[in-house]
């Protein structure tokens, strides 16, 4: 074991450098102008994997291509399958970042670029774990499936299906994840939940072109008035989402977990810090972090309609349209999550607008066992490389694989983040803590170990 640290410690800079041509490749998923740089990711990713000591496939999908690597020692010894993702969100607003996106940069201790931590450096720390230990000792004491997917940050469907169709391929005692985030600064976590997500756009139409505003101004129905009327209606003053029957279906934490939550260190200050806002605003009578990660949102992403440019112009739009998002937390159903805010909106649309809701993706929220024998082993390699034992959170943000994994593998995920919240996930000047990747990688090296000693049921 100590052997293998010791050679990913040397290794630091070489693995370092890797990171950055990974970084270097533009693998954004929603735009399809970066359709060929995805393959190209593809293909780094199964060059990394061949280095690593896997056998590795890349899997053409409708959309992105699917990347698998594996290596089995032994079937008698636990499995472990490995998720993360090699696309990235959207680098815009492109002049916001200090330096390119694309063109990683160390600056006081921290790599910048686009996927740095969100998921790129947190994935290739398993990478690098797996290539030490067959580098070393020839072997892993686990055998390890590694699935690496392409659309992650769209809300893809492809993967369901190639979990659907490959479930022996994939078969597996648990599932590892490195998509999250400690808890804080040296406060390494673990994290036993996650909010579900469902998504959103209403596009209204208003008349079939713009119209002057002074000729026909206060005749017909202006579609950015009443979007903006229909979502300024959706959270009220208090905080509370005003759609009926909201909260309906919403699970209230126990009393055990209320006391986890109220002995976790939080300082509203270096929240506000870290958000760079001068207050905070939710429901009434819960702690921000309860808010954050514990219950339900609804959140307006983009709005647009109407004029834009510089200057004044004199027009009723003929168009807007808004996209939504609502986080879910444990036993809302998403479905009726979208019928709820469909017929709000649609209720609260003023006569004359054409009224039209698109859903796209969804996924319930999510709460793992804390007492399995799979997150105790975790529990010590996190403490290992951290020395600080992880503590047990819950996170706001969305894995719908998660689920997935649970539903059609029937495996539990361990999901353990090595990055930060704070280091810019889907903002300008995305980074990782060069120090954070490297304990990454060595906590990741002790996982295979611990793993190793738990009994397969
Ligand atoms: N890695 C994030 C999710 C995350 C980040 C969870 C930090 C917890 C802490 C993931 O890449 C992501 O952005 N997920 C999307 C999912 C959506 C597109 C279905 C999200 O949460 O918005
Ligand atoms: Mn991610
Ligand atoms: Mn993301």
């Amino acid at each position: 074991m100590n052997d293998v640290l010791d050679f990913l410690r040397q290794q630091q800079s070489i693995s370092l450098e890797q990171l950055c041509s990974f970084l270097r490749i533009p693998s954004v998923s929603a735009d399809s102008a970066y359709a060929p740089q995805m393959g190209i990711c593809a293909e780094w990713v199964q060059n990394s994997m061949t280095e690593a000591g896997l056998k590795a496939t890349i899997y053409p999908t409708k959309g992105h291509p699917i990347v698998y690597g594996e290596r089995i020692e032994n079937p008698a010894l636990p499995t472990v399958l490995v998720y993360g993702h090699y696309d990235v969100q959207p680098p815009d607003p492109l002049n916001l970042w200090t330096t390119p996106a694309f063109e990683p940069q160390v600056r006081d201790g921290k790599l910048f670029a686009r996927g740095a931590t969100d998921d790129k450096g947190q994935l290739f720390t398993h990478l690098k774990s797996i290539e030490a230990w067959t580098k070393i000792h020839g072997s892993l004491p686990v055998n390890v499936k590694v699935l690496i997917e392409g659309e992650e940050e769209v809300g893809g469907v492809n993967l369901d299906h190639f979990l659907e169709t490959h479930k022996q391929l994939l078969k597996a005692d648990v599932a590892v994840v490195s998509d999250t985030s400690q808890y804080a600064d040296g406060i390494p976590a673990i994290t036993c939940g996650l909010r579900g997500i469902v998504a959103a756009e209403v596009r209204l139409k208003g008349p079939s072109k713009d119209l002057h505003s002074g000729i026909y101004g206060g005749s017909i129905a202006n579609p950015v008035n009443a979007l903006a009327k229909m979502c300024g209606k959706l959270v009220g003053d208090d905080g509370r989402i005003q759609i009926p029957g909201f909260y309906d279906d919403v699970l209230e934490l126990t009393s055990i977990e209320q006391e986890q939550y109220a002995v976790l260190p939080f300082s509203e200050s270096a929240f506000l810090k870290e958000v760079g806002s001068s207050a905070t605003f939710g429901e009434a009578g819960r702690s921000t972090l309860v808010r954050r990660t514990a219950r339900p949102t609804c959140d307006i992403n983009g709005i647009a309609g109407g004029y834009q440019g510089e200057g004044p112009k004199t027009i009723i739009p003929s168009r807007a349209v808004a996209k939504i998002t609502c986080r879910l937390v444990p036993k809302m159903n998403p479905t009726k999550v979208l019928d709820a805010l469909e017929k709000f909106l649609k209720a609260n649309c003023p006569p004359g607008i054409e009224f039209e809701f698109k859903r796209s993706h969804g996924c319930e929220a999510f709460v793992f066992d804390p007492t399995s024998d799979w997150l105790t082993a975790a529990r010590k390699a996190v403490e290992t490389a951290f020395g600080q034992p992880p503590v047990l959170i819950r996170e706001g943000g969305s894995i719908p694989v998660v689920l997935s994994f649970k539903q059609i593998l029937g495996i539990d995920t361990l999901l353990l983040g090595w990055g930060r919240n704070s280091d810019n996930l889907h903002s300008p000047d995305e980074h990782i803590h060069v120090t954070d990747f490297h304990r990454g990688t060595l906590a990741s090296a002790c996982l295979w170990s611990e793993l190793a000693k738990v009994k397969k049921t």
